[in-house]
């Protein structure tokens, strides 16, 4: 049988041997705190090469010290993060995937020691601290900053770049008119809250000229938020600005209740690739061999990316193929048992 969530997608020239894609997940795992790969991540993420992932996105990785998450977040913010990194780059890609790497910025989700910045200054909520609002030169060093992690991941090897524009971290913050309530020319209309991310996508495009993603929340599960329409106005604008592929996750900008079942961020994937035109991802709760398939041969999204359950199993693809009765070819060492 052929299956499309078994075949090859090329993008800007970068050949994945399947749509399946590890969906960037934080592992919180640099125990010395400075950001740098450790044996887990060596492992976990060449174990789903191993499994034949076909692209590997690996997690929000801060493109400063202050805009991670947690002290124990990946870092990207300097040249001594670049041996770690590249080997990583090196181990995914001797076990056949393709590789990315999402870079992030927490803004007032960080949860470190010192300041935090934010567009504005409102805590998420009461257990979160209250940011500073960035002034002009925080908001030109931080996007200096997401080039700066362009150009080192570009060193480190990465076959594709993924920019971190959902979950109410930094760029979500921009976006969102809930989080947004600058005076400035980086708030107020949709135009205005759009900048921030088109000044980091311009400057990421200047050192990277790869394949180029952009994940974001689709939708802000608020009335006063936005929604995929919204979206669909800003995805136009990153597809004129040269963006590849939109990885369309949803939430996390506010606190809200999210009605959560299979497939359930896929309608804004296929609401987006089919009113743009523009390549998307979808995401959330895909967990079978043939919900995949069937995302992608009703061309609701190009990639289906997998969360969770490449936690549960970093040999899901072996298990979707299965499912779907495909022969996968197995790595050498594990033929008499695939
Ligand atoms: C442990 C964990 C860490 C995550 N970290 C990130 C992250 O670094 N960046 C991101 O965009 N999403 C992150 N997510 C969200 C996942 O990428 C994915 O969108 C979400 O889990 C829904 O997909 P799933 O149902 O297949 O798990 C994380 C999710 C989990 C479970």
């Amino acid at each position: 049988m052929t299956t499309t969530l078994f075949s090859p997608y090329t993008i800007k020239g970068v050949t994945l041997k399947n749509r399946i894609v590890m969906s960037p997940m934080c592992m919180y795992s640099c125990h010395n705190e400075d950001g740098k790969v450790e044996n887990w991540h060596k492992i976990h993420y060449a174990a789903r090469a191993v499994g034949q992932v076909g692209l590997i996105v690996v997690e929000a990785t801060a493109v400063t010290a202050q805009g991670r998450i947690s002290s124990r977040d990946l870092g990207i913010w300097s040249d001594e993060h670049l041996t770690g990194l590249k080997e990583l780059v090196s181990l995914m890609k001797e076990h056949g995937a393709k590789t990315a790497i999402q870079l992030a910025h927490a803004g007032r989700k960080a949860m470190i020691d010192g300041e935090i910045i934010a567009p504005s200054p409102i805590a998420f909520d009461e257990k979160m601290r209250v940011p500073r609002e960035m002034t002009k030169e925080d908001i030109e060093n931080t996007i200096q900053a997401f080039q700066q992690g362009a150009r080192r991941a570009k060193e480190a090897g990465f076959d594709i770049i993924e920019i971190h524009a959902a979950h109410g971290y930094l760029i979500n913050e921009f976006l969102s008119p809930l989080t947004n309530k600058r005076q400035d020319e980086y708030g107020g209309t949709a135009e205005n809250r759009y900048r921030f991310l088109s000044e980091v996508i311009d400057a990421v495009r200047e050192v990277w000229d790869g394949p180029l993603f952009v994940r974001i929340s689709a939708s802000d599960y608020h009335p006063e938020g936005l929604t995929v329409e919204d979206y669909i106005e800003y995805a136009k604008r990153m597809k004129e600005q040269g963006v590849d592929l939109i990885d369309v996750s949803s939430g996390a900008v506010v606190p809200a209740k999210i009605d959560v079942y299979p497939g359930y961020q896929v309608r804004f994937a296929e609401q987006i690739r089919q009113s743009v035109g523009v390549a998307t991802g979808a995401v959330g709760l895909i967990t079978s061999g043939l919900q995949a398939e069937e995302i992608l041969r009703n061309e609701r999204a190009d990639l289906v990316f997998i969360g969770r359950e490449l936690l549960r199993n970093p040999y899901w693809p072996r298990t979707a193929a299965k499912e779907l009765g495909v022969e996968l070819e197995a790595p050498v060492q594990y033929k008499r048992g695939w």
